[in-house]
């Protein structure tokens, strides 16, 4: 096992209801920013529970964070923030208001330009505290210290990573996550898969633990997507996912081990050029990568194949293949397609991204650093 250090803050509150107890999780003199989307907050009946949750509080309000946040939209709320005296700020959404928020809650202290903490890796010295309500189940945003924005200008999506941007707390309550479209919820379920594979799926380092935890929340993804797209209104269902995909992403399964991203890193290309949705382009790409470096993931492909899928029979090469298959079949039997022409996307794009990457510094991806551009362009050629 590799040396790792672990450390992970969040208080999740968890369960039908827990919105009424988010009060006391923040400061009784706080003046609260509550951050949210589009809007499905205010159709859904959680927008009414935070607000009577915080009766009597000092709150204002930022709405229209859209999917995949833009900066230019977050440093309005920023302005707020600075203008209003906010100390403490409340993402109710998904992903990207998650997201959103901790590039709000790090960009009011940064002196100078926000964006160079994502362009430039400027380190994060302070962030304004925040709590968040999830309500949906995919990037494991709630307990972690990731966040990725895109600059709309440039068209360019970045992740930054702080621990001072870990939430407070998270309540995760499955009963808000009801209203979810049902392509959100085959998102989720991928995007939560992918997780787990990046940091699973790579070469043994003699950690089984952590590679048990992973293959559960694997096998749990397998078992209980299917019922919570078949019947929404399944609480258990609904929780067993969405407690699945905090666990994915919040630093556990990953502590020790070696970890990929080059499916994340790619993916995020094709979100930022052609719109397509997170967890589309991962279900595109996770296939590919998984083929094209099949030799340097042999042994964990085939304990994969074993423990993950039941694959036990037929030479290590047949296994290898179902294993990649049968990955490929669950992402479309969820609703997620995995080609590139699926979504209308052309192999054009394959040069556009390579030149982007190669602008920022040498092309070093995957768990070895050897996804260089000529590999990506055999990734993508592979998903067309
Ligand atoms: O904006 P509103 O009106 O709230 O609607 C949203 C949005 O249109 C809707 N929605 C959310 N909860 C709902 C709901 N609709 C009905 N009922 C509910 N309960 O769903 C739509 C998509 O929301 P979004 O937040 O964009 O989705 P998701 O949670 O999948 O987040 C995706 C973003 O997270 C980033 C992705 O890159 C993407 O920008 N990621 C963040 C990570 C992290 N912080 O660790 C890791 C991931 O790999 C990922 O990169
Ligand atoms: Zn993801």
């Amino acid at each position: 096992m590799e040396n790792f250090v672990f450390y992970n803050p969040v208080k999740i509150l968890f369960g039908k209801g827990q919105i009424a107890n988010i009060a006391a999780e923040i400061p009784a003199d706080a003046k609260i920013l509550i951050t949210y989307g589009g809007g499905s907050i205010k159709t859904n009946g959680v927008y009414d529970q935070v607000k009577s949750a915080l009766a009597g509080r000092n709150v204002v309000e930022f709405g229209g964070i859209e999917p995949n946040p833009h900066l230019e939209t977050l440093l309005k709320a920023v302005e707020i923030v600075r203008n209003e005296g906010i100390d403490f700020l409340l993402a109710v959404g998904g992903g990207s208001v998650l997201d959103g928020t901790k590039f709000i809650a790090a960009a009011v202290p940064f002196v100078g330009d926000p964006w160079d903490i994502l362009a430039k890796n400027a380190p994060v010295k302070a962030a304004v505290p925040f709590g968040t309500v999830l309500t949906l189940p995919a990037t494991g945003s709630e307990m972690n210290t990731n966040s990725v924005i895109t600059k709309w200008e440039t068209q360019e999506k970045l992740p930054f990573s702080s621990p001072l941007v870990f939430p407070r707390f998270s309540v995760l309550d499955p009963e808000t996550t009801f209203s979810l479209p049902v392509r959100q919820i085959s998102n989720g379920i991928v995007d939560a898969y992918v997780h787990v594979m990046e940091q699973y799926l790579t070469y043994p380092v003699n950690a089984p633990l952590q590679d048990r935890m992973a293959e559960s929340i694997l096998k749990t993804l397998i078992e209980e997507g299917p019922k919570t797209l078949a019947n929404p209104q399944d609480y258990d269902a609904r929780a067993n996912v969405m407690w699945s995909a905090t666990l994915a992403l919040n630093g556990l399964i990953g502590a020790g081990v070696p970890q990929d991203w080059a499916t994340h890193m790619i993916g995020h290309e094709l979100t930022a050029l052609h719109g397509l949705d997170h967890a589309q382009t991962l279900a595109i790409v996770l296939p590919s990568t998984l083929t094209i470096k099949r030799d340097r993931k042999w042994q964990k492909l085939l304990q994969y194949a074993q423990r993950v899928w039941g694959i036990v029979d037929g030479s290590e090469e047949a296994r290898v293949t179902e294993a990649i298959a049968k990955t490929r079949n669950f992402f479309e039997s969820v609703g997620v397609q995995t080609r590139l022409s699926d979504y209308g996307v052309g192999l054009d794009t394959i040069p556009v991204i390579i030149e982007r990457f190669e602008k920022r510094g040498s092309v070093a991806l995957g768990e070895y650093k050897d996804i260089n551009s000529q590999i990506v362009e055999q990734i993508l050629t592979l998903s067309a």
